[in-house]
């Protein structure tokens, strides 16, 4: 269907000028008067709807009224004009509904709440805000591979099937093409039987595979979807989640914070500018002083702190925090929100936490007690990254997953990359949907994916 998109009408204006233009859209709002209708279209090239202008002594009547309906869809063949309220116009010549939009459509009001949104997935792509989300999970998606290719890095794809289980929580979702059977006599036997003929998952990182791979091609990325059947019933967990993953080799942990707080700050720049109206408009929406603090990021250092350090700031914080706080207990998000938003006020790396809360592949730091391993932590949200140097010595490694009671046979090929030139290396994982929640001021995981898989709720 030849016609123009209304974000290249807009930005090539002076080009279209008093031009006879095709665009084609849905309706979001209309008004009609005596001798004039207007509509306002949108087709998600652009946050801005393109104001139609009907002259109604110009334009036959059986034309416009059926496309005086919030939701349908049109065709319409008009001139460009400017406009001194909305900068430029169409001045409609002829209309064509594509598609009729009955009275129970759903989006009738402006302004929905985003509860309510979220009970029609599949229609809330065509309202402003996640027109606006959906564009800077985009534009981020993009910045996020630009960066890794500008630095080197080769983007590999790691399986998502896979039979191991990265970060040893036990929260993988199982595959499996096996009916339900009750005369196997033990785990083995049945999935034995199974597809793969072992018991498989769906990945919660991508990380063990990505180490194999960065110790051949030196520098690598992920960024793929990964799985996680935690019942976390939070803002900010979803049990299908995207996840980039770095790997490095012949980096140590202050080389990989470096990298991450580097590659922060040009993502968030890069959105900046290539996303200025969706930043204006979730500032205005959602988050008031957001370009503010964005800009206030790229321009200032990440504070950084150890884990032991942070225990004592939480400790003489005064806070009568819910879950306290020992040296030995893992972060909760109130503590994590606390040194971030609180005593911080900007982002932060918290370092070095002890072995026993971390996972088996971090190295092991000289005191035998704390792992060089590090979360990044934002105001508003808590952890967005999680980083580590790998433990580089097969033995220490071995040890700890034994300490860990991991079978060590089916991590054979991993512990090679240990047997066969190990190399110091280290890597992270960000959680995307966060990041976007960081940068547009989305208060809900579930605000930032297409279709939200979160506990109870496909
Ligand atoms: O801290 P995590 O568990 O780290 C790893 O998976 C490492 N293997 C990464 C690596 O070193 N290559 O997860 C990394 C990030 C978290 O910091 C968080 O931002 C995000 O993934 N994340 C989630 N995001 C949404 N929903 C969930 N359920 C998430 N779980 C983790
Ligand atoms: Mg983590």
């Amino acid at each position: 269907m030849k016609h123009t998109d209304i974000k290249v009408l807009f930005e090539d204006s002076a080009k279209f000028l008093n031009a006879s233009v095709t665009v084609c859209g849905w309706v979001r709002t209309w008004r009609d008067s005596k001798s004039i209708a207007f509509i306002e279209l949108n087709d998600g090239t652009s946050l801005k709807n393109l104001q139609l202008v009907i002259e109604k002594d110009k334009t036959e009547e059986s034309m416009v009224k059926p496309a005086l309906v919030v939701g349908c869809a049109l065709q319409v063949v008009g001139t460009f004009i400017p406009s001194e309220r909305n900068g430029f116009e169409l001045s409609v010549q002829t209309i064509t509904v594509l598609g009729g939009c009955p009275q129970d459509y759903p989006l009738q009001k402006k302004h929905h709440t985003l509860e309510f949104l979220r009970t029609i997935p599949h229609l809330r792509p065509r309202t402003k805000y996640f027109e606006a989300v959906f564009a800077v999970r985009n534009a981020l998606s993009f910045a996020i591979h630009k960066y890794f290719n500008a630095h080197g890095y080769k983007y590999v794809h790691t399986p998502i099937i896979t039979g191991s289980d990265c970060e040893g929580a036990g929260e993988m979702f199982r595959v499996t093409t096996q009916p339900w059977k009750t005369d196997c006599k033990n785990e083995q036997e049945y999935y034995a039987a199974d597809f793969f003929g072992a018991k498989a998952g769906l990945t919660v990182s991508g990380q063990l595979e990505g180490e194999v791979a960065a110790m051949g091609l030196g520098k690598i990325y992920t960024f793929g979807p990964t799985f996680r059947a935690e019942h976390s019933n939070t803002t900010r967990h979803a049990a299908e989640f995207w996840q980039i993953e770095p790997e490095v080799c012949f980096c140590d942990l202050h080389d990989i914070i470096e990298i991450g707080e580097d590659f922060i700050k040009s993502i968030i720049k890069d959105v900046l500018s290539s996303c200025p109206e969706e930043l204006a408009y979730f500032n205005e929406r959602i988050e008031k002083g957001l370009i503010e603090k964005l800009n206030h990021v790229t321009e200032s250092d990440f504070g950084k702190i150890t884990y032991t350090e942070a225990v004592e700031v939480l400790k003489k914080s005064g806070k009568e925090f819910k879950y306290p706080v020992e040296w030995g207990c893992d972060l909760q998000t109130e503590h994590e929100r606390y040194l971030t938003e609180e005593y911080f006020k900007k982002p932060v790396f918290v370092t070095d936490y002890p072995a026993d809360i971390k996972a088996f592949y971090m190295k092991l730091n000289a005191d035998g007690k704390t792992v060089a391993a590090t979360d990044l932590l934002v105001p508003g949200i808590g952890e967005i990254i999680g980083c580590s140097e790998r433990e580089a010595d097969l033995e220490k490694l071995k040890a700890a997953m034994l300490k860990r009671g991991m079978p060590l046979e089916s991590y054979s090929e991993y512990l090679d990359t240990r047997k066969y030139g190990s190399v110091p290396h280290s890597g992270f994982g960000l959680g995307f949907e966060r990041m976007l929640m960081y940068i547009t001021g989305v208060q809900n995981i579930r605000d930032t994916l297409l279709y939200p898989r979160t506990v109870g709720s496909l």
